[in-house]
């Protein structure tokens, strides 16, 4: 061999030594994290599986929290500064404005989470919700309160009776105050809520920093967590008081609450959950929550008592893990966003010192920081059961329940995510129930310019309603297994409304005999100027076939609409 490229061999392999012997952590990781990137690619196939996209009208416009759907078969959506909207559901699927409750009067509050209590019938309608009471850099509400105190713990929890046949609120009872919710800065709060199969209710509390320490910028201030925050916490309705509210501040904030008293309402269910934006109790017994993570450049705590980065745990917790977990300042990369399976007691990777919780999901594996070399994850960290990636905030989850595909998507999660413009399939089974297959919504047609925050299925029929939070919209999906299954709209603008192009029926439908471009195959060219049966019956034949039956009828399968656009299509070839 040359003498030159036996040099130069020799240089590029010392090199990777060098950068294996000095950075190994930052090779790793390097690597790591294409595979992971790679991995979280949906992979799943889902044949003949199709959504058909409906933007609905003005009547439905807002920017909505939570969709869910009552017990009177109506359509509610919370929207962001405090009021309720409730809409028929047309047979159509379209929906129609019946009342606004307002909550807060002519006031705004940041509202998120929306759940029927168990015990509501169509003519008793009792909902939970909760807010803030602040205003937050993350909308700009006018008619909330300004210049608050920053250390107010903002969030909240009520319960109000709306009437059924009216706009008017019968009930409206503020249950739970004091969240740990502080400053009009920060973006995570009081979440969804849902009811579980113990009838109790839980809701996702988010965290106050970006990975368990202060932010430390001046405008963030005060930024810490909370003996409460970071978590999903369950309410026994059971054990509330008689005397409403109940303040739920806890000694770090001067108040007196105590979670861990045995006959304590609300108590902490699971721990480290960093921004749980939606939850859901599957009927496989298992509740699954999206979380979203932090991004870089944040603070962690330490379990050493000699760090400035420490805080001694709350009294009633006994820390007995090692002491030689470091403080990361400027942590980095951004992390994942997950999906977890949430056990009771659980810790899913957000430190907070006032828990002893100190180490930031999965420790070495999650943090190129070298000072987190072999830093195992916390003794209690029960993993995620599904990896987003980073950046994609999945916030709404539902698991769809309708038995249409022949019940492919019977028992999925289908989860909004925000930051992809689209709707994810997961498929939870095995032992476990953990995620064991993931489709990629858009190319089922589940698609949406503009931030998908919430989604709610009707059961009956298996449409899905997803909110649309930064187009202000409702996008209605609904299934279509057959062409004949496609809606066409009658009360929305025409201009709007779904309005499938001739080209993509004929795609579906057509293209098999005819072929791509309509250039013939077991069927006749479409394409040319040349007609069996003459250019002015193409809409004749469609319709009804021909006379030798070798181009079958679709009078059946497509709208009088469709055939004309199919038409249309034909003869633009
Ligand atoms: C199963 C195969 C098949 C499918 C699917 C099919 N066609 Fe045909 N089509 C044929 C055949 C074969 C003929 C020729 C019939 C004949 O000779 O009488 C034909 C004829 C036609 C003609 C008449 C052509 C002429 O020259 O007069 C039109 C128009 C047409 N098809 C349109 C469509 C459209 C639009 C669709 C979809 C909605 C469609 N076809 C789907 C097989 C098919």
């Amino acid at each position: 061999m040359n003498k030159k490229i036996k040099t130069l061999i020799f240089i590029i392999m010392a090199l990777v030594i060098a950068i294996l012997v000095l950075y190994p952590n930052k090779f790793n990781r390097y690597v790591h994290r294409q595979i992971r990137t790679y991995k979280t690619k949906p992979k799943g196939v889902l044949e003949n599986v199709k959504f058909q996209k409906i933007e609905l009208g003005k009547s439905a416009e807002g920017q909505y929290t939570s969709l869910i759907i009552g017990p009177d078969h109506k359509l509610y959506a919370n929207s962001i500064d405090g009021k309720i909207k409730r809409f028929l559901i047309q047979p159509s699927g379209e929906l129609k404005l019946e009342h606004t409750f307002k909550t807060f009067g002519d006031e705004q509050r940041l509202t998120i989470g929306l759940v029927f209590d168990p015990a509501s019938t169509r003519d008793s309608l009792v909902v939970w919700t909760t807010f803030s009471e602040t205003s937050s850099g993350w909308i700009d509400l006018p008619n909330a309160p300004k210049n608050i105190d920053k250390t107010i713990w903002a969030g909240r929890l009520s319960r109000l009776q709306l009437s059924s046949t009216s706009d008017s609120i019968l009930k409206n009872e503020l249950v739970l105050t004091d969240l740990p919710r502080f400053g009009p800065n920060n973006e995570n709060f009081a979440n969804s809520i849902v009811f579980g199969p113990d009838r109790k209710l839980y809701f996702g509390q988010g965290a106050n920093t970006g990975m368990g320490w202060c932010d430390c910028e001046e405008n963030q201030e005060p930024s810490r967590e909370a003996l409460l925050s970071a978590t999903i916490l369950t309410l026994e309705l059971n054990k509330l008081p008689n005397v409403l509210p109940l303040s739920v501040k806890t000694i770090d904030g001067g108040g007196i609450y105590e979670p861990y008293n045995e006959n304590a309402p609300l108590k902490i269910y699971a721990t480290g959950i960093r921004n749980p934006y939606d939850l859901v109790w599957h009927s496989n017994g298992e509740l699954y929550t999206t979380i979203n993570g932090s991004g870089g450049d944040e603070n962690t705590p330490s379990s050493d008592p000699m760090s400035e980065q420490y805080t001694p745990p709350y009294s009633k917790i006994h820390y007995k893990g090692p002491k030689n977990i470091p403080a990361i300042t400027n942590a980095h990369p951004d992390q994942n966003d997950f999906m977890a399976r949430v056990k009771k007691n659980g810790y899913y990777g957000h430190p907070n010192p006032l828990r002893a919780e100190y180490v930031l999901n999965y420790g070495d594996e999650s943090l190129d920081n070298f000072e987190y070399n072999s830093i195992a994850p916390d003794e209690n960290f029960r993993g995620f059961t599904y990896n987003f990636g980073p950046h994609v905030a999945p916030t709404g989850v539902i698991e769809y329940r309708s038995d249409n595909f022949q019940g492919k998507l019977q028992g999925c999660l289908i989860v909004a995510r925000m930051g992809k413009n689209d709707l994810i399939i997961l498929k939870p089974g095995g032992d476990k129930n953990d995620i064991i297959q993931d489709y990629d919504g858009s190319k089922l047609g589940l698609q949406i310019n503009g931030g998908p925050l919430d989604l709610v299925e009707d059961k009956k029929t298996g449409n899905i309603y997803v909110s649309g939070f930064g187009s202000n919209k409702i996008i209605l999906f609904h299934p279509t297994e057959k062409q004949s299954d496609m809606i066409t709209l009658k009360n929305t603008d025409k201009s709007k409304s779904i309005n499938i192009s001739g080209k993509k029926l004929y795609q579906e439908n057509c293209q098999i005999c005819h072929g791509a471009n309509a250039k013939g195959g077991l069927g006749p060219n479409l394409a040319d100027d040349q007609w069996i049966y003459g250019k002015e019956k193409i809409y004749y034949i469609i319709r009804n076939g021909s006379e030798n039956g070798k181009m079958t009828a679709w009078k059946d399968k497509l709208t009088n609409n469709q055939i004309k656009s199919v038409e249309k299509y034909i003869l633009s070839l």
